[in-house]
């Protein structure tokens, strides 16, 4: 039996990006974003009421969009993906709810997928691609966690974080810095500015053993220098660098410790963390030092997008897995509860 081409669409609206692509079995064809970033700035972060329905709008022009720059009519498509969590459940739900009337509309099987599976897949949208097993050190705005992957869907949690998720501990450290929403990239900018021998921040966490990460206290560290000096812009500069070379040291000494214990020698970074160079530049000295290499999504792909849904969707479709009868988004969704759709 000739196995149909898969085309698979893919939609990502668990936060404040609508993502859509169109991802089939040569890669990925096209892809369409839209931002929410100039709403929420007003408002100095994501407020899900108007997350939601913004989605709302945007979805059907995105996906109509995406297929045009695919050059693809609806009906050759083989398969809708969408994010069905972790996320804004409001946000989920438009997404979801969508997804699941155009596939339904269309007679084609849909899957959910989970958010934080799409972003450590992203890295297999790139031409040299990580092999399987390898240690994924997630970054976002609502997780840290490291993972050891032996295969899609198969992911065992080795530490995560115990408070503030990496990205959220920029978001609050450049709110404090009053350095604007999203918080992430403005104090990146900033840091580049600053010296960085005038602050010493702590490393948490790193001097007794485990994987799991503590970023709370780097804010608080932050905000108590912050009050200390007088915060012009060299000043925040400064504590922005503090708190950089913090985050990516305390990142490096942790997953250099999760691919010794383990043996992995394959490292992969991903979320929207994972786009920042100091980060990255850390992490590359740090494998070179092992002799570990080290692969992250384009950058682009490093925040929320539709490709990675697809990709996800894709492999799962491919392997027969589809969504049940009900229709179910989870606000709430530990990743290793997935299994490797090979096992199905
Ligand atoms: O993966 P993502 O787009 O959404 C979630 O799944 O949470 O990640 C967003 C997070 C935000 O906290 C944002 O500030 C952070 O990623 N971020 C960055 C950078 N770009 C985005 N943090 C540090 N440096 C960056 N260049
Ligand atoms: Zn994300």
């Amino acid at each position: 039996m000739i196995k149909r081409a898969q085309l698979v669409l893919g939609i990502e609206s668990s936060c404040d990006e609508t993502g859509v692509a169109i991802y089939g079995d040569n890669g990925l064809i096209a892809d369409t974003l839209y931002s929410q970033v100039e709403m929420h700035a007003e408002y100095g972060g994501v407020v899900p009421e108007l997350a939601s329905r913004d989605h709302i709008r945007k979805l059907l022009p995105l996906i109509k969009q995406c297929l045009v720059k695919a050059n693809i009519q609806a009906n050759e498509l083989s398969g809708v993906a969408y994010t069905a969590g972790p996320g804004l459940v409001g946000a989920l739900f438009a997404g979801v709810s969508v997804a699941r009337s155009l596939a339904y509309g269309w007679d084609i099987p849909s899957i959910g997928v989970h958010h934080m599976e799409g972003h450590l897949l992203a890295p297999m949208l790139e031409t040299e691609p990580p092999s399987f097993p390898f240690i994924a050190l997630l970054v976002s705005g609502g997780h840290t966690q490291l993972i050891r992957v032996k295969c899609v869907g198969h992911y065992e949690l080795l530490g995560e974080s115990l408070d503030d998720a990496a990205g959220e501990a920029f978001d609050k450290t450049a709110k404090l810095l009053q350095l604007g929403y999203p918080g992430g990239p403005a104090l990146a900018k900033c840091a580049e500015q600053g010296d960085p021998t005038r602050f010493t921040f702590p490393r948490p966490m790193t001097n007794r053993p485990g994987l799991d990460f503590s970023f709370s206290g780097l804010k608080t560290f932050a905000l108590t220098t912050s009050q200390q000096n007088t915060l012009d812009q060299q000043t925040r500069a400064d504590i922005a660098r503090a708190f950089e070379d913090a985050v990516a040291d305390t990142l490096a000494i942790k997953c250099k410790r999760a691919l010794l214990q383990t043996g992995l020698s394959t490292l992969v970074v991903a979320g929207g963390v994972s786009a920042n160079k100091h980060l990255r530049r850390t992490l590359n000295t740090m494998c070179d030092g092992i002799n570990a290499q080290v692969f992250y999504p384009r950058h682009e792909f490093c925040t929320d997008n539709g490709a990675m849904i697809a990709y996800a969707g894709y492999q799962r479709l491919l392997a027969g897995e589809h969504d049940p009868l009900r229709i179910q988004a989870r606000p709430r969704w530990p990743l290793a509860e997935l299994t490797s759709p090979s096992a199905l």
